[in-house]
């Protein structure tokens, strides 16, 4: 069983990186092969419209033209049999990171036509997961759920249902004093970061350990 957990944040060591290496050292625990990739190590661009992927009888039909850093990750995807992708929300969607690695990994196997079903290799399972400032009660007020709700619709059209994991009110600075914030209750923020941080990266090692069960 491989599990391929995919970091969009630019950052690589902080909240979504962290709760990502949880779901790979859960997956491990269950006895799966998991691997962590942080986009931001790649060079590449998004979906360039070329439509390679959907010419009939392309050598490319199916899958993403395009030769880059990217085309590795789109390759141990292809090969997963589990697939998580993790995100920091960057104005109420994924990060450009994770949302130009989404456009390749997902228009490849999508298909005009109602008459076949998506060119995607069907998954055991999938999952999403999201690191965010706003608190979980703030969610509908500012809509953070309309990306997340058509990204998860989908990956459960290409791949598997797919879980969504959310990480809410997420500590973003190690030290607020440096920047100028007042929108904040900072105290609070670093309360929370203690408390309930560590209880989300148990609740992420569980969900990788519950995957690939
Ligand atoms: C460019 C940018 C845009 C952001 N937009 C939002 C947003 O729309 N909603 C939100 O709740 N948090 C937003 N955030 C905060 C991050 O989602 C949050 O701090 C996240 O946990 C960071 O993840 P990381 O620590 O893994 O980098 C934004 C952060 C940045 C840098």
């Amino acid at each position: 069983m491989k599990l391929v957990a995919i970091n969009g944040s630019p950052r690589k060591n902080r909240n979504t990186a962290s709760l990502l290496a949880q779901v790979v050292a859960g997956a491990v625990s269950k006895g799966a092969q998991a691997e962590l990739i942080h986009l931001r190590d790649h060079n590449y661009k998004g979906c360039i419209s070329c439509f390679h992927c959907k010419r009939i009888g392309s050598k490319h039909y199916g899958r993403c033209a395009i030769r880059d850093e990217l085309t590795p990750v789109l390759n141990k995807a292809h090969e997963a049999d589990l697939i998580v992708l993790g995100s920091p929300l960057y104005f109420s969607t994924e990060s450009s990171l994770m949302h130009a690695c989404m456009e390749r990994l997902f228009f490849q196997y999508y298909l005009y036509t109602s008459a076949k079903p998506p060119l995607s290799p069907r998954k055991k399972a999938v999952a999403l997961l999201y690191t965010m400032n706003v608190r979980e009660e703030d969610i509908p007020l500012y809509r953070k759920d309309a990306a997340i709700a058509i990204s998860k619709g989908v990956m459960e059209h290409l791949f598997a249902p797919c879980e969504v994991f959310l990480c809410t009110d997420t500590q973003q600075f190690t030290d607020y004093s440096k920047y100028e914030v007042d929108v904040f209750d900072v105290p609070a923020k670093l309360k929370r970061h203690k408390e309930v941080f560590p209880k989300d990266l148990e609740r992420a090692f569980a969900l990788g350990a519950r995957l690939v069960l």
